[in-house]
């Protein structure tokens, strides 16, 4: 049974951390004529309203989004995010925030394609409302970890895929480092963003060596925590790893984590990751 909803995080620091690195992967794949497929396995309602009940309830946009939504002194790639965000917003009034989905629909070109995996019934109904009618955009109410393993290599041979869980089982860590070496196998020139969050950091050690001895390289990891490490908070931290990042991505992110740690770390709590984890051949 699968209760998470994403409405109630949208917006927080781990949206803002995610979108940041997906928009500057986007805008590389991009930069070449050639056509370019993504793949995300979760991508959630695609579009969420701040002023929801859920949204409210929680207030975790406070903890991202919102701390960024006035300001005037942003670094370039939080900039291009945030004015992105206020595409989806009347006036830049602050009342939307648009998912993966949507932020990745903003870039696709005519020849681009989109595959969007949603399992929660509910979510994949608002998904579908969301997207609207796109040719280049395919919507599937299964499992995404499972089902986009048929989708590679795509045609277009270069493409990304979003691996964006709600990790609502500790098996899930275990699942997704299986499912990215068996879509590694089958396409090893692929980019693959995986968010993860830091809860029990035990788990994320875990995770990253089970990558680095996976026989996968070039594994870039990039992570923001807004509070040091605990056990009764939650999430404290979150971050991307990344497999074949474009050349420039570390370089940017040295400049956007310092920004972001000493923007929305907590009482000066806020520290930050960009490390290799594996390097190039
Ligand atoms: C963190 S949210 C996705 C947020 C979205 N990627 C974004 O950045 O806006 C995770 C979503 O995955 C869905 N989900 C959970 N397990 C799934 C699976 N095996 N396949 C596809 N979707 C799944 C959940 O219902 C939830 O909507």
């Amino acid at each position: 049974m699968l209760s998470y909803r994403h409405a109630f995080h949208a917006g927080n620091f781990a949206d803002v951390l995610k979108h940041i690195v997906l928009l500057e992967v986007l805008d590389y794949l991009a930069q070449k004529e050639k056509p370019f497929c993504v793949i995300d396995t979760h991508a959630g309602a695609g579009k969420y309203a701040l002023d929801s009940d859920y949204a409210l309830k929680t207030r975790e946009f406070d903890t991202g989004i919102a701390q960024l939504w006035q300001r005037d002194d942003l670094p370039p790639s939080v900039a291009n995010y945030v004015n992105l965000q206020k595409r989806f917003n009347a006036n830049a009034q602050f009342k939307h925030y648009a998912g993966s989905p949507l932020l990745i629909k903003q870039l696709l070109r005519a020849k681009d394609k989109l595959h969007l995996f949603e399992l929660h019934s509910t979510e994949v109904g608002l998904l579908k409302t969301t997207m609207k009618n796109d040719k280049r955009v395919q919507i599937e109410h299964t499992d995404g970890l499972k089902n986009s393993l048929a989708l590679l290599p795509p045609i277009e041979r270069r493409g990304l895929v979003l691996i964006d869980p709600s990790y609502e089982m500790k098996s899930d860590y275990a699942n997704v480092v299986k499912t990215l070496i068996q879509m590694h196998k089958r396409f090893a020139t692929g980019t693959y963003a995986l968010w993860y969050p830091v809860i029990d950091r035990a788990r994320n050690q875990t995770l990253e060596s089970t990558l680095q001895k996976s026989g996968i390289t070039n594994i870039q990891l990039f992570e923001l925590g807004i509070v040091a490490d605990n056990s009764v908070r939650g999430m404290t931290a979150s971050g991307m790893i990344v497999i074949n990042a474009p050349w420039n991505l570390v370089t940017t992110m040295q400049t956007v984590l310092p920004w972001l740690t000493e923007t929305l770390g907590e009482n000066g709590a806020g520290h930050f990751r960009v490390e290799t984890l594996v390097t190039e051949k």
